[in-house]
């Protein structure tokens, strides 16, 4: 396995060439665009990597998957659903027409900017912090990685950028769709984007969706009911409006976000999670999404 994923990598590193490293949040345009690595973690415990798996990145999107277990597990999937729907979309991850056009008014999938900032919204906890400080202990307790932190300097860089998140954000609070103070659940949302994680960490939350639920030592944190439908929603829209392409090329369920990371699993075979940041259009891991390709190809990992 290490040697597949080794000659994987190198056979892809060019892509990277072909597309940009984030810039609209600054502090992610200090990224090596030519990094590029991967991990996999299969259900019986092991574990591979190849490449620059030990580089750290901010986690962005991919906490998207991590915010909405939480909320299922405070809420119950029916509550948050009813704030938010499982519908995907071609329009952009932080869109905002999306908002209007949309008869219910409730933001289209928790995916999305404005899902994930719903999501957020839903997590118990009596302040920011609390809020914050239980996404990061349940991030720790999935990636079984206890030194998980949040990069203080992309979380001031997208406090301080992120007009677009808020202008979502107020809308929904217009609309009845989010409670509380905006700033509040913006700063946690802002947070769990910033969290600093490696390959590793990424892949063991997709072995966690892979295995249903249950983590590596056999302990289960959400039910396998909530975890289909997680993995449903991440075939669907967890690489935005490329989801349709990489179902058909890849496969796999999976999640992207703008640190160029890339978290998948293969549903009772591995979890895996890749490095790229250099990106392509719709802020995917360009190089990312052709190692996918390749280990998909390599071990028939495709659900369909
Ligand atoms: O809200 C934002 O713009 C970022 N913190 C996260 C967006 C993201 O990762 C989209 N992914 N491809």
């Amino acid at each position: 396995m290490k040697k597949v994923l080794e000659n994987i990598i190198e056979k892809n590193r060019e892509w990277s060439k072909r597309g940009e490293v984030a810039s609209y949040i600054p502090e992610l345009a200090k990224a090596n665009p030519n990094a590029l690595g991967i991990c996999v973690t299969t259900l019986d415990g092991e574990e591979y990597f190849a490449g620059d798996y030990d580089s750290k990145f901010t986690i962005q999107s991919i906490s998207k998957v991590v915010t909405l277990m939480l909320a299922i597990l405070d809420n119950g999937t029916e509550y948050v659903f009813s704030k938010i729907g499982m519908e995907p979309t071609e329009s952009a991850f932080n869109s905002i027409v999306n908002l209007e056009n949309n008869k219910q008014k409730k933001p289209l999938n928790p995916m999305i900017n404005a899902g994930a900032i719903a999501t957020v919204s839903l997590i118990s906890g009596e302040t920011a912090e609390e809020k914050f400080n239980r996404i990061l202990k349940f991030t720790r307790k999935i990636t079984g990685n206890d030194t998980i932190d949040v990069n203080n300097n992309v979380y001031l860089c997208e406090k301080a950028t992120g007009d677009r998140n808020r202008a979502l954000a107020y809308f929904m609070k217009g609309n009845g769709i989010i409670q509380g103070d905006v700033e509040d659940i913006l700063d946690v949302y802002f947070k769990a984007c910033s969290m600093e994680v490696t390959c590793r960490d990424i892949s063991r939350i997709g072995a966690l969706l892979a295995n249903a639920g249950v983590l590596l030592n056999n302990e289960r944190v959400i039910s396998r009911e909530a975890c289909r439908i997680i993995k449903t929603i991440m075939v669907t829209c967890g690489m935005y409006d490329a989801s349709g392409k990489f179902a058909v090329h890849i496969g796999i369920p999976a999640k992207s976000g703008v640190g160029g990371g890339i978290m998948a699993a293969v549903p009772r075979r591995m979890g895996i999670g890749v490095l790229g940041p250099s990106l392509d259009h719709k802020g995917n891991s360009i190089a990312g999404i052709k190692v996918l390709e390749s280990l998909s190809q390599e071990f028939d990992l495709s659900i369909f």
